[in-house]
Formats: C-alpha cells, sequence, structure tokens
C-alpha cells in the first residue's frame, strides 16, 4: 500500500486526504498549529475558529459533492444565487445571476449551481471530523523543517526533531509553504501587496440585521480611494464583513490572525466605515462583531512545476493568490477534485473529466459578472495561476500515483 505524507491541514490537505482516502491509498495529515491553539476534544481535534467565510463555487460543489460532504455543508453554511457589486455608498447597485453564468458554464446539477458560502470556521470542522470518522490521522505540532527525498521514498523532519517517511508527499502548507521553499526554491516567497484586510464576523440574527437577497455577497467599492468592502453571509445567522485599507504595515508571515482588543478594534473599524459612508446596516455588523481577523494579504509568483519528483504542491501552497476574487478556494478543492478523478480512473476519460471539471469552474469565477477592472485583472491572473500548469503537473501525477500502485500490488 503507497502511504502519502500531507503537510498542512488547512481546508484543502483535509480535503485531500479525504479523496485520498476514498480510493484506499492511507495518508497522515502534519500541521504546525500547537495544542493550544487546537481544542483537543476526546481523540478529534477541533482547531480554533479564526478567520471569516469562504464562497465555494460550483467547481467546488462538485468536489464535496463527491467527498460525501455537500448536504451537510449547504445545511451550515449560506447558499446565494446573487452576487452585486456597488459604490462604496450602496448606490449604483450592479446584481448578477450567479445560477445563470454557472449554467452557461455547463453546470447541470441545480444543487451545483447556486454557490454557496460558509464559515472557514465551519468548514474546516466539517472536514478535521471527516477525516476523523473515517480514521485518517491528523498530528499536531508538527511545523515542517526539512524534506529530503530519492527514488524511494521521501522523508520529511519537524521541528520538534521527529521525522515521518512515505512514497509521496502533499504540500498543503498555505501561501507561506515551507515545502515549497524547502523543495521547489528558496526564492518563490509570496509577497505582501501592501494591503491589509480585516474581517469581522456578526450574529446578525441577535442583532436583528437582515440582509436582502440581493446583499448576500455584496461587492462595495471606491476606486479613487482606494477603499474595498464586501459583505458575505455565511449561515442563517452568521455574516462576515471584510474591509481593505493599504496603509496598514506588513505582519510577517502571518495570513490571518486574531486581533486581540475585539471591542476596541471592532468600534475603529466601524468608524472608519462610518467615515467611507456604507450603508448603515454594514457599519452596525462590524461594531457587533464577535470576531475579528486580520490578514496580510500576499500575493504568490507563478510557480513552473507543482510537482518535483515525490513532492506535489496543492492549494494556497501552490498557487496562493490574492483573496479578493474569492476563488482561492476553489482552485484548492479543484485540485483535490482533480487528483481523485485521476486516482479513480486513471485514463484519457478521468483526465478529460478533470479537464472540464476545471474549465467550468473557472468559467464559472463571479468575477467576469462585475465591471470592476481591477477585479478582472486579479481574476485573469487567477486563472493564470490555475491554468494548465496545474493540469500537466497532474497528470505527471497521475502516472506516479499509478506506478506507485502497481509497484505495491506486485510486491
Ligand atoms: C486561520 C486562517 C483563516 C483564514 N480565513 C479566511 C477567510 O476568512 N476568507 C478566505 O477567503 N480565506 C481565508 N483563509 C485562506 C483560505 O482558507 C485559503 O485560501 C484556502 O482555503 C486554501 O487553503 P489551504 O489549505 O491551501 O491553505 P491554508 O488554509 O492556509 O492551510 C495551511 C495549513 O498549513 C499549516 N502550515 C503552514 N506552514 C506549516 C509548516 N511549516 N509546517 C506544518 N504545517 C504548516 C497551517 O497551520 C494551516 O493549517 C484563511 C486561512 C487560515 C489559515
Ligand atoms: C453615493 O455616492 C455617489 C458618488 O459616488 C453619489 O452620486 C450618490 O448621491 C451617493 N448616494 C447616496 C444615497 O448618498
Ligand atoms: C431585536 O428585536 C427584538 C424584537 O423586536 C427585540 O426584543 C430585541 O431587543 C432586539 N435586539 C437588538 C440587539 O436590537
Amino acid at each position: 500500500m503507497p502511504t502519502v505524507i500531507i503537510v498542512g491541514s488547512g481546508l484543502v490537505g483535509a480535503a485531500t486526504a479525504l479523496a485520498f482516502h476514498q480510493v484506499g491509498i492511507k495518508c497522515t495529515l502534519y500541521d504546525q498549529v500547537n495544542p493550544v491553539e487546537a481544542v483537543m476534544d476526546g481523540r478529534a481535534i477541533e482547531f480554533g475558529a479564526s478567520g471569516g467565510c469562504v464562497s465555494i463555487q460550483a467547481g467546488g460543489l462538485r468536489v464535496l459533492k463527491t467527498l460525501g460532504l455537500l448536504d451537510e455543508c449547504i445545511e451550515k453554511g449560506q447558499p446565494h444565487p446573487y452576487l452585486s457589486f456597488s459604490k462604496i455608498n450602496g448606490s449604483s447597485q450592479i446584481v448578477a445571476d450567479a445560477r445563470t453564468s454557472n449554467k452557461k458554464a455547463g453546470e447541470t446539477d441545480p444543487k451545483l449551481q447556486t454557490p454557496l458560502q460558509i464559515l472557514r470556521s465551519t468548514l474546516h470542522n466539517i472536514l478535521m471530523r471527516a477525516c476523523h470518522r473515517v480514521g485518517i490521522k491528523t498530528l499536531i505540532n508538527k511545523k515542517l523543517l526539512d524534506i529530503k527525498q530519492n527514488s524511494d521514498s521521501v522523508t520529511v523532519t519537524f521541528v520538534d526533531g521527529t521525522e515521518a517517511t512515505a512514497d509521496l508527499l502533499i504540500g498543503a502548507d498555505g501561501i507561506h509553504s515551507a515545502t515549497r521553499r524547502k523543495v521547489f526554491g528558496d526564492n518563490l516567497v509570496a509577497k505582501f501587496t501592501g494591503e491589509m484586510g480585516h474581517i469581522g464576523v456578526v450574529n446578525i440574527k441577535e442583532h436583528n440585521i437582515t440582509i436582502k437577497e440581493a446583499d448576500k455577497a455584496s461587492f462595495y467599492v471606491d476606486r479613487d480611494n482606494k477603499r474595498f468592502l464586501a459583505i458575505f453571509q455565511a449561515s442563517e445567522d452568521t455574516a462576515a464583513v471584510r474591509v481593505s485599507t493599504f496603509d496598514d504595515p506588513e505582519v510577517e508571515d502571518q495570513s490571518y490572525r486574531p486581533v486581540s482588543d475585539l471591542p476596541k478594534e471592532a468600534g475603529r473599524l466601524a468608524d472608519l466605515l462610518h467615515e467611507w459612508g456604507v450603508p448603515d446596516y454594514i457599519e452596525k455588523m462590524m461594531r457587533n462583531s464577535f470576531r475579528i481577523s486580520a490578514a496580510s494579504i500576499y500575493d504568490l509568483p507563478d510557480l513552473e512545476t507543482y510537482r518535483k519528483n515525490r513532492v506535489i504542491l496543492i492549494g494556497d501552497a501552490a498557487h496562493g493568490m490574492v483573496p479578493n476574487a474569492g476563488i482561492g478556494l476553489l482552485t484548492g478543492l479543484e485540485d483535490v477534485g482533480t487528483l481523485l478523478a485521476i486516482m479513480l480512473e486513471r485514463g484519457t476519460a478521468a483526465a478529460n473529466q478533470a479537464r472540464n471539471l476545471r474549465v467550468k469552474g473557472m468559467a464559472a469565477s463571479p468575477i467576469f459578472g462585475g465591471s470592476l477592472n481591477h477585479f478582472i485583472f486579479r481574476g485573469v491572473a487567477a486563472l493564470n495561476n490555475a491554468g494548465l500548469f496545474t493540469l500537466y503537473t497532474l497528470f505527471d501525477c497521475e502516472a506516479e500515483v499509478a506506478k506507485l500502485i502497481q509497484e505495491q500490488e506486485s510486491k
């Protein structure tokens, strides 16, 4: 039986583990989070709640369906048919129906035509529980130090001095991936864009806030003053408000961190939104947030390949991108879907299926619905990031996985 090490048990790492499990390949997840951040609940591990909301488009939903988790995600998240774009004060709203573009892009399953928003922490929880249910092990306090590989195996060393050896290593360790730096080149580091994001999460029910259907995924822009704001309803009860600013200093090497002084920070950001002249309920959302995360926004240079021998990069480690487009996770889930399709069928049919999956997902990107140039620019950058490179690499991976399985079977 081939064995796989997955470094990073974020959304994409956990989904990858489930995909491997589905095709009968044994894998173990390793993550740097320490036991203080992670809550130990018997044998199951719950990671601390942080971050805001993630959006999942048709291609990503298809992957969740394959993993058997779609219904639970829909139940705990918020399907939203529309995306809207306005000026910062809510005027001149443009509303796009995401279902139409997904249908046009070839998605035939009605359940998958409506994009889904869900709290990142909720989705992570669903994935980690699913891993636990099927017996996938997650080892925490394992910060990657080094990787060595030869023709037979790959060995990873962790900062705590322990090591692990397997047939294949998947680097799912996010935008600051140590796997990428160790194996693909020290120079391949994410660059700070100068942008800082603050995401507040609020219980809208408790605060009597209702969000109109068209505003459940809404973007507000003042290009002249470089102001950007987005609202995402994440469930029946919760919503996230994301504010971008461009004058904060970089917080070294941390994509998302909870802010410590919550009421004060919520007040400061709400006052800022007031000054911007945003609709009242948005200011109220920020003021009443029960958690706020701050993120220095990074972008990653394109890589020529996502695979080096026995090491494959996946998710943000491979194609981390500025998150405005909201398709980072989609792309990561599609990596998982592509891997899975290939592992399941190992033929041209699978390759074509995988190709369609990706083309569909990318074509359905909401970004092309708006008339906002800088979004489109970033969407195009993302397309480029996520395009053929991944596919070619994954085709190599197909051969690699097939070869591994064959080797093992003949033993
Ligand atoms: C705490 C957090 C909050 C986020 N919140 C949002 C949000 O609100 N909205 C949004 O759109 N996106 C958010 N993101 C980003 C989003 O989750 C990713 O873009 C997307 O899901 C891709 O996921 P990934 O699994 O590739 O990477 P990530 O989700 O970044 O996961 C990477 C994992 O690798 C682990 N890791 C990193 N370095 C090492 C190392 N050296 N050794 C071992 N393990 C390592 C990390 O602890 C982490 O668990 C957040 C990410 C994080 C980590
Ligand atoms: C919103 O801002 C625009 C300018 O960007 C202005 O023309 C419009 O009157 C404003 N609307 C309201 C309701 O304040
Ligand atoms: C929300 O509305 C209910 C009923 O109208 C009211 O009792 C409650 O005090 C309100 N809560 C807040 C936080 O405004």
